[in-house]
């Protein structure tokens, strides 16, 4: 039975407060049993809060009914001990308190557990799926503590090192307007006006730029997004943007605050200095040597452009991808030819996940023998220049594709990341920050026959490219950013467009009429004839950001009720089926369901 809180149950500290200092002293906790142990004439338990654990020790100077009482404690009870701190005789060096104990004079049973699913301990090999059902246990585990404990740290951080920097604290409505652009909008039925939706926002972005209309100058929210779009390990359908806009500035300023924000959170939650100035990288070299707009630096196998090299010769699966229009190029794989052939194969097949027909390879054992997969269908000069132009030497790999661009890029760059992998040089200690600028404003979409807005509608063109927003407007690039760290997007931004004519040209390039652009995003044109300051802005991917800086690969390990592929929560199962009554009030009829 459970047993009651009294005022005189005050705690005085967490466990693991608890240290050599305060023996003597007479200290109230509370928290989880991690397990009991019962040696006879001698009880221990270990008590676990979320600072660790303390040892709770009964024995033959314990009153007999709190020595009983122990003797009922099961792992995960809940308890609260009274005590007196005395140092343990026999020392458990793994855990901090281990060399005290609590000599208990009083206990209570505040609640008694079931045998739980799975084990709460440290890196739980239990199935994920198990873990996310009971999310409220997995999150006792004390890695999984300590990660959400991390998250709060960082916000902390975030909140007090913008509000420092003049940035306001200002939310932006959850229910608001369906937006046509970017991801798919999740939406919510009007019951007041039937027929009618409103979207969870995907991002605060028009909001934010209106208050920068307002004059608030600099806006800073902890804003929760939501886009219906295919979840992947760094992707969730409801995440969290550390969003911020300001007035009166370039993207050089921009930069330069946000990036004093990761090195104001590295030397406040590592206690490490960041001592250098994170580079900034247009675009089109980013792709040329990475292969990326989020480019891995921590390692080389930069891509070489070879089509120069091997437009005009007879292997036609090279030749062929270059006179269509695409390119071939390479990267040289530093140590690389320690892969089997097996390694490659699979290499090839991991290429073809991007797209990439084929990959053709060339290998120079440490003693220098070559095999190849190229190098037959080709002259000695060619494999020469192959040779010179990819620096190949001893121990070396050299992986080439030749295709489109777009898919030359993709395959490269992911089998850069893949190879370095593999080989174990991704270093979770080191954090390469970087700036990638100069973005393309637009992207052509083959299959839709369309512009779309490479970041959003609202990013400014760059000044020196306006003269061909007409004439070649894929070649016009954008006032964008990207912050970068070890191949991850952190977060992104841009200078927005700030004059109506712009804006409205914009519209028209993304195939939107005035009348259109007019009732998706009037209020933004109306609001700019009133007087509009240059504005930009950025948002970071919070939970992106804290799982890299806690070295984990999964951003659910730092949500702390996350959602899984198929974006349902596996623990209360939602989505759920609606009341049919509910329906009827919305005007919705459901028209097929899962359940089918
Ligand atoms: P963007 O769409 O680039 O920009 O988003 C900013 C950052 O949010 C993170 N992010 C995500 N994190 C987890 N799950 C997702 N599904 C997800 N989608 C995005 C990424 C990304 O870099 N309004 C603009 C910002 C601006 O221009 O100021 C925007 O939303 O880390
Ligand atoms: P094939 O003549 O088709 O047997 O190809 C010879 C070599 O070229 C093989 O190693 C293929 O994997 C490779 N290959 C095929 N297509 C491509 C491609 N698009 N890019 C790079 N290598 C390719």
């Amino acid at each position: 039975m459970a047993q009651l809180l009294t005022n005189a149950d005050k705690r005085t500290c967490y466990c693991a407060e608890l240290s050599a200092s305060d023996i003597g002293k007479k200290v109230c906790v509370m928290g989880w049993a991690q397990r009991q142990r019962d040696l006879g004439g001698l009880i221990f338990i270990d008590l676990r809060d979320r600072s660790g654990i303390i040892q709770l020790a009964f024995d033959s100077d314990t009153e007999k009914d709190v020595f009983d009482m122990a003797f009922t404690v099961r792992a995960e009870f809940v308890l609260c001990a009274h005590g007196i701190v005395r140092a343990r005789s026999s020392v458990n060096p793994n855990i901090p308190t281990g060399n005290i104990e609590i000599a208990v004079t009083e206990l209570k049973i505040l609640s008694s557990a079931q045998t739980p699913p799975f084990e709460i301990v440290e890196n739980s090999k239990v199935n994920p799926e198990l873990r996310l059902k009971h999310r409220y246990l997995d999150l006792r585990r004390p890695d999984m503590q300590g990660n959400i404990i991390a998250r709060s740290k960082i916000t902390k951080i975030a909140r007090d090192y913008y509000a420092d920097c003049g940035f306001m604290d200002i939310e932006t409505p959850c229910l608001i307007k369906p937006s046509p652009e970017g991801a798919r909008d999740y939406l919510v039925p009007s019951r007041v006006h039937p027929g009618r939706f409103y979207a969870l926002p995907q991002s605060p972005q028009l909001y934010k730029q209106l208050l920068m209309v307002s004059g608030f100058d600099r806006y800073f929210q902890i804003a929760r997004c939501f886009r219906d779009e295919d979840l992947r390990a760094d992707r969730q359908p409801e995440f969290t943007q550390l969003d911020t806009e300001m007035s009166f500035v370039t993207a050089d300023e921009v930069m330069a605050v946000h990036e004093g924000f990761i090195k104001y959170l590295f030397k406040e939650f590592f206690g490490k200095e960041l001592g250098y100035d994170f580079p900034k990288m247009p675009w089109r070299e980013a792709m040329d040597r990475f292969g990326s707009d989020k480019p891995d630096t921590r390692f080389g196998f930069e891509l070489k452009n070879l089509s120069e090299i091997l437009a005009g010769c007879e292997f036609k699966v090279f030749s062929g991808a270059i006179s269509a229009g695409g390119s071939v190029r390479g990267i040289n794989v530093k140590g690389g030819a320690r892969f089997t052939r097996k390694e490659i194969d699979s290499l090839t097949d991991f290429a073809k996940i991007y797209k990439a027909k084929g990959l053709a390879w060339l290998k120079i054992s440490e003693n220098g023998e070559i095999s190849s997969s190229y190098a037959k269908f080709l002259t000695d000069a060619e494999n020469e220049a192959i040779r010179v132009a990819m620096e190949a030497e001893n121990g070396d790999l050299i992986l080439i594709v030749a295709d489109k661009n777009e898919v030359v890029f993709d395959s490269l760059g992911a089998l850069r990341c893949e190879c370095a992998k593999r080989m174990g040089l991704l270093d979770p200690n080191v954090f390469n920050f970087l700036w990638v600028t100069e973005f393309p404003l637009l992207e052509w979409s083959e299959e839709d026959g369309r512009f779309y807005a490479k970041h959003h509608p609202f990013t400014s063109p760059m000044d020196e490219d306006m003269q061909y927003i007409d004439s070649d407007p894929g070649r016009v690039r954008a006032k964008a950013y990207d912050i970068v760290l070890n191949g991850v997007e952190l977060g992104g931004g841009s200078v927005r467009i700030h004059s109506e004519d712009v804006q409205k040209k914009m519209f028209e390039i993304l195939g939107l009429t005035l009348d259109e652009a007019n009732e998706k995003f009037g209020y933004l044109l109306e609001a700019f004839k009133y007087g509009v300051p240059p504005h930009a802005g950025l948002a970071f991917g919070l939970d992106r950001l804290v799982t890299l800086l806690l070295g984990l690969e999964d951003i659910r390990d730092v949500i702390a009720f996350p959602k899984v592929q198929n974006a349902s929560e596996l623990m209360s199962g939602a989505p759920g089926v609606a009341d049919p009554k509910g329906l009827d009030e919305l005007c919705i009829a459901v028209t097929k369901s899962d359940e089918e």
